[in-house]
Formats: structure tokens, sequence, C-alpha cells
């Protein structure tokens, strides 16, 4: 990984992936693994049904999908069958505790880690065909910038990067920002920093961060990448609680900080995403 120290430096990039974004696609993505993309997407979802929003979570980390882990799921049949043709994409849609809907991976996707022309399709194939009915697909993907994360992402509209305050997760985040501005021509990025100890240490970091971006990451003669600050969500003894108990925090503990900011996010996205589309 590069260097925040060292922005400059060149980050290895697997193929260029051409961007196909699709409406109402929001891809959950992270430089460092670990930081809190699965707890955000569930909670997320469960926060935006709550709106009244339809909405579809997809277990993007096809490698080391954990979704159904937290939200204490274990379909007959998952996204692996829908690629393999042993089952129907409809039958592997699952209803989650929240009220809303999800596509788990399951086990046995292993094969798809790695990004052949048949995944790529089938990804593909299966999102668009799912995209009509929900007001809102969100991707968990995998974190880093293997090939499978960035096709992944590729398909959404909207970007969420998740970090939290360490520098090692800042650093990782910065290489992914960097990828998706020069591979993917992304030019807005949407930042949660999640697991923040202190009020304002989000937007701080947020605001570092387009610094950095400023002074080394050129888009365009012209054009400017635009970190967006979404929010900060508090770490929070409650969500690992709610982890342990594969629960939802917005379920048992929806008065808490930590879920109390992700029904903030869900307002601002409502707000600035789904409005525009709608
Ligand atoms: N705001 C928070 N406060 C306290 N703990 C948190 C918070 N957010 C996440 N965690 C803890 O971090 C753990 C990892 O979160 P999660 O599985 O969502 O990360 P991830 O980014 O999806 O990981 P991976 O890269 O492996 O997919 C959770 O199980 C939880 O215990
Ligand atoms: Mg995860």
């Amino acid at each position: 990984m590069s260097d925040i120290e060292n922005p400059g430096a060149e980050v290895k990039v697997p193929l260029p992936v051409p961007l196909k974004p699709l409406g109402k696609v929001l891809a959950v993505t992270s430089g460092k693994g670990g930081v809190g993309k699965t707890f955000v997407s569930a909670n997320l979802a469960a926060a935006l049904a709550k709106r009244g929003k339809k909405v579809l979570v997809l277990d993007a980390d096809l490698g080391l999908a954990n979704l159904d882990v937290v939200l204490n799921l274990y379909p007959k049949v998952t996204l692996h069958d829908v690629f393999t043709g042993k089952a129907q994409l409809e039958e592997a849609i699952v209803r989650a505790p929240g009220g809303f809907s999800v596509l788990l991976a399951g086990s046995g996707m292993v094969e798809y880690s790695r990004l052949t022309p048949n995944v790529r399709d089938d990804f593909l194939r299966i999102i668009s065909s799912l995209l009509p009915h929900y007001d809102i697909v969100l991707l968990d993907t995998g974190a880093g910038i293997s090939d499978v994360v960035l096709f992944a992402v590729s398909l959404a509209s909207e970007v969420l990067v998740v970090a939290t305050p360490e520098p090692t997760s800042l650093t990782d985040a910065y290489a992914t920002i960097k990828v998706l501005v020069g591979q993917q021509q992304r030019r807005t990025i949407r930042m949660v920093i999640n697991q923040t100890n202190r009020m304002g240490d989000g937007r701080a970091i947020t605001t570092q961060l387009q610094q950095v971006l400023d002074r080394f990451v050129v888009a365009k003669p012209g054009e400017k990448v635009r970190l967006i600050h979404m929010v900060d969500i508090p770490a929070d003894i409650s969500v690992r609680q709610a982890v342990m108990k594969r629960q939802l925090l917005l379920q048992t503990l929806p008065g808490c900080p930590a879920a109390l900011a992700i029904a903030q996010l869900a307002a601002k996205l409502e707000d600035s995403l789904i409005a525009k589309e709608t």
C-alpha cells in the first residue's frame, strides 16, 4: 500500500476496468479490511428500509462473504447456486430482519474471487435484473483494490468509502480513492469515518485526505476530485455486542450513538442520492 507520507507513490493497479455505473447502486468499500463495511451496509439498509425504501444488500465480497453471519441468516439458496445455474435468482433473495432483502454469496464462492469474464457477466446480469425492483441496491464489497473489488465498485453509481481514524486505514483509503479516480474516473467519493472517538474527527480526516488528493491526484486539467464527508460513526460498545448476538444494531439499540449516526447517514443519502434518481 502507498503511504500517506509518500502520497505521490504509484499504486499497483490490476486490470483496467471500464466503468459501467448503474443507477441506484451504492458500493460500500474500504482500503483496509475490518473497518465496518458489513456493519454499515446491513444497518444502513435497515435505516433506509425504515424510511420506506425498498432496499437490497448484495454480498459482493465474494471470497470472504460474512453478511450472512452478521444477519444470522442461513439461506438454502445463495448467489453461488445462481451463478452455477442450480437456482433462479428470485430463490436466492432472502428477507433480512431489518425489513430489507439480501442476496448472500454463500460458501463456495472462492472460485469467484478471481475476476474471469464469466464472473463479470454473471455479476452484471444479476445486478441489472435486480435493479428495477429496488429503490437502492447496496454492494457490500471486499476491502482493497483487487480486480473483483474494483469490478464490483465499477458497477455502482455512488461509492461510499469506509475508513477508521487509524493511520493504516487512512493510507489504505487514500490508495483506494486514488485508484477509483485513476481507473474509474470517479470525481465524487462519499466518506464514512467509522469508530471515531471525538466529535468532528471524521470531518477533519476527510479534509486532510482532500488536501492530499488536491496536491497529488490530478483527475484531468480543470477537474477536481471531491470527497463528501457523510457521517462520523462513533466507536460504540453496542456495535460489538450486536455483532456478537448477530443482531442489527438498528433493531436492538436504535437510540445508541452508532445507530443514530447510521440513521443520519440514511437520511443524507436519501436526500442526495435517491431523490436525484426518482
Ligand atoms: N462503530 C463501531 N464501534 C465499535 N465496533 C465497531 C464499529 N464498527 C465496526 N465495529 C467492529 O468491527 C468489526 C468488523 O466490522 P465489519 O465486519 O463490518 O468490517 P468489514 O469492513 O466488513 O470487514 P471485512 O473487510 O473483513 O469485510 C465488527 O464486527 C465490530 O465488532
Ligand atoms: Mg465485510
